[in-house]
């Protein structure tokens, strides 16, 4: 495949930044959406050009570090997918490809496609930790009975990888969903019983205090959320939040 694509470039967090047009030729279909990027980066290396600066890790679907907004959808066109996850066969011969940052106000640009995802990181933080006997005495885990199917919607609100796809596509550039599904994953079990007033509480104003917009229920979330991370987390955070509130 031939393909144009038209990449935001920008040299650091201060610069205005600005698409820039390139072209790469025999794109195999069975790439990664970044192993082609990593045909463009050797091109501008061996041109003498800046390559281009883009987050990565895993390249499975793992870390949540491959935020692009590729043709204006997080993570490319196909659905359940991570950047690194998506093939170029979604694509065809001679498309033009526009590649952007992730675009928030809590996400600012630090260069080119890499944006500064640490307010994440602070939400988690704010949240803090789970109360475990660890002094010898420690409760044997099958000893605690939790159903099944809490433990299933614990587990599926646990593979949330923090990628911030949720945000990049909502209107209101809200992060609700990742903090719903963090909030979830404790809230739903046992384990997380003991801390559960404070850390939704705490999770919510770090999330306010770092300038995420609300949730005005579109939905666009859900949809692009590569692990499918279901809208059930927000009401059930919301739930959280306002017996939290009204214990508090
Ligand atoms: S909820 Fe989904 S889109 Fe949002 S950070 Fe988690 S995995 Fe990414
Ligand atoms: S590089 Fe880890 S999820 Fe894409």
């Amino acid at each position: 495949m031939n393909l144009t694509l038209k990449v935001w470039r920008q040299k650091n967090a201060k610069d205005k930044g600005q698409m820039v047009e390139y072209k790469v030729t025999e794109i195999s279909e069975h790439m990664s959406f970044l192993e082609m990027m990593d045909v463009l980066n050797e091109q501008l290396i061996n041109s003498g050009d800046e390559p281009v600066a883009f987050d990565h890790d895993c390249r499975e679907g793992i870390c949540g570090m491959c935020s692009m907004y590729i043709n204006g959808e997080a993570h490319g066109p196909d659905r359940g997918v991570t950047t690194c996850q998506l093939h170029m066969r979604m694509f065809k011969d001679g498309d033009t490809i526009t590649i952007e940052p992730f675009r928030a106000k809590a996400f600012p640009v630090i260069k080119d496609l890499v944006v500064d995802r640490m307010s994440f990181e602070r939400i988690q933080q704010a949240g803090g930790f789970i109360s475990v006997n660890t002094s010898g005495n420690t409760q044997d885990a099958n000893s605690i009975p939790i159903s099944k199917e809490a433990a299933d919607e614990a587990m599926d609100a646990a593979t949330c990888i923090g990628c911030g796809a949720c945000v990049a596509t909502c209107k209101n550039s809200s992060a609700m969903l990742f903090v719903g599904a963090k909030v979830s994953q404790y809230a739903l079990l046992p384990q997380g019983q003991v801390e559960a007033t404070e850390r939704v509480l705490n999770m919510v104003a770090q999330m306010d205090a770092e300038g995420f917009g609300n949730c005005t229920n579109t939905g666009a979330c859900e949809v692009e959320c590569p692990k499918g991370i279901s809208l059930e987390n927000i009401a059930r955070m919301n739930r959280e939040y306002l017996s939290a509130s009204l214990k508090g």
